[in-house]
């Protein structure tokens, strides 16, 4: 992996300028009903898997989402792309309003934005192909005959389509003659840049990358890390890269958005967050990634958070971090803390939800780490939602 320098314009791809916004993210909720037992089978709860969380991605950038399991990331990528349909909020792509759109409108804004899933396998129907499943998409929107396939790649005897697919295979570092064959005779990165090439057929400017690496072997994520910002680099496009691992995130990113519990609890750029965190959460959670250096990761501070991660039916109220959290005082369970910048701007680049914001997150390592710090704050009775 190298450590590139994004683009502000991809030139001769006809990309806008970086900076443009392209996706817009206000206040979206997504909750899932729990059903009780029984014939009817009423509602008797709600998974809150996304709480008012608000982002934003524009042309040529990346947006790094990181947070434990559970925590809603793959859930918010669904609701953008309306793969779920969003409870309320806002999700605007170049300014079309996506949630109010019907399926055929839909249709054609997909064409724009894309994802890759996590499992290269599941995601590649077996019986299939690869001129198939890549094509597919071209075939729906009816582009087969048209797709921008080279003459020469054509040979003026091979169609447009299959043309075209032959063009994205060797974009993605694969050669036409692979479009024979069926997605198990792939490794499993090969089988990834399928699902990129898939995702690239009709030219989007933005992916969702829901965990792009993570079921890879670690010797060929890099090989998939690099392609995806040579994409990146040749097509201008703008990721919304979802992930675990802290040190993928931080290498390609410009952008992060720290969630926790449905909840984007920190964001600014990638340097700021992580050499400066402010939310306890993220301070906690960087503090974890462990060191490539085994003397770092010897000598290093971490802190440890205790307790499990609340249910997501029934999040407590004010903070959803007070339960972990060795700052909590009252006011954390009274009053939920706003996404604003920790020095006093309510539109800053770095925004923390918390309402003791961290000053010096090594300081702060080292005194909890000490055994410092005043603890969660007891739930008290109905402070829950
Ligand atoms: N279709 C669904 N029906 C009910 N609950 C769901 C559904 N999809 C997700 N959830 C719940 O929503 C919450 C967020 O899930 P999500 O998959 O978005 O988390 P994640 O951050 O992507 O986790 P991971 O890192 O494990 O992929 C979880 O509590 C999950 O159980
Ligand atoms: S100090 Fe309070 S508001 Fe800040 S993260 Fe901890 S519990 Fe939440
Ligand atoms: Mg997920």
């Amino acid at each position: 992996m190298t450590d590139s320098t994004k683009p502000a314009d991809s030139g001769s791809t006809g990309r806008p300028a970086g900076g443009e916004r392209l996706l817009e993210v206000t206040d979206l909720v997504m909750e899932f009903p729990v059903k009780g037992k029984g014939f009817v089978r009423r509602t008797v709860g709600k998974v809150q898997a996304v709480s008012k969380v608000s982002l934003h991605l524009d042309a040529g950038e990346t947006l790094g989402v990181v947070g434990e399991s559970g925590c809603g990331k793959s859930t918010t990528g669904r609701a953008i792309l309306q793969l779920h349909k969003p409870t309320s909020g806002s999700v605007k792509l170049r300014g079309r309003e996506l949630t109010t759109m019907d399926a055929d409108e839909l249709r054609g804004v997909r064409r724009n934005l894309q994802i890759v899933f996590q499992d290269p396998f599941a995601s590649l129907n077996p019986k299939m192909p690869v001129n198939d499943i890549i094509g597919e998409a071209l075939k729906i929107h009816g582009l087969w005959d048209t797709a921008g396939g080279s003459e020469s790649a054509r040979g003026g005897k091979t169609a447009a389509g299959l043309a075209r697919v032959g063009e994205l295979l060797k974009l993605v570092g694969l050669s036409p003659e692979h479009g024979n064959r069926y997605p198990h005779e792939f490794s499993g990165g090969q089988r990834q840049r399928i699902g990129i090439a898939r995702a690239l057929a009709l030219e989007p400017e933005v992916l969702i990358l829901d965990e792009p690496v993570s079921a890879l072997d670690v010797s060929v994520q890099a090989g998939v890390v690099n392609l995806l910002e040579d994409l990146q680099e040749r097509l201008g496009l703008a990721y919304f890269f979802i992930a675990h691992d802290l040190s993928v995130v931080r290498h390609i990113s410009d952008r992060i958005a720290v969630m926790y519990l449905g909840k984007v609890i920190e964001t600014g750029p990638k340097d700021e967050v992580y050499t400066n965190p402010r939310h306890p959460y993220t301070v906690a959670l960087l503090s974890a990634a462990p060191e490539a250096d085994p003397r770092l990761e010897r000598s290093r501070q971490r802190i440890i958070l205790t307790g499990d991660v609340p249910s997501p039916l029934n999040p407590p109220s004010g903070c959803r971090f007070r339960t972990r959290c060795w700052k909590a005082q009252d006011i954390c369970a009274r009053e939920e803390p706003p996404l604003v910048d920790p020095a006093g701007g309510t539109a800053g680049p770095h925004l923390a939800a918390c309402h003791f914001p961290v000053d010096d997150p090594q300081a702060e390592i080292a005194a909890v780490a000490r055994g410092a710090g005043t603890g969660p704050v007891p739930d008290p009775v109905g402070s829950t939602q």
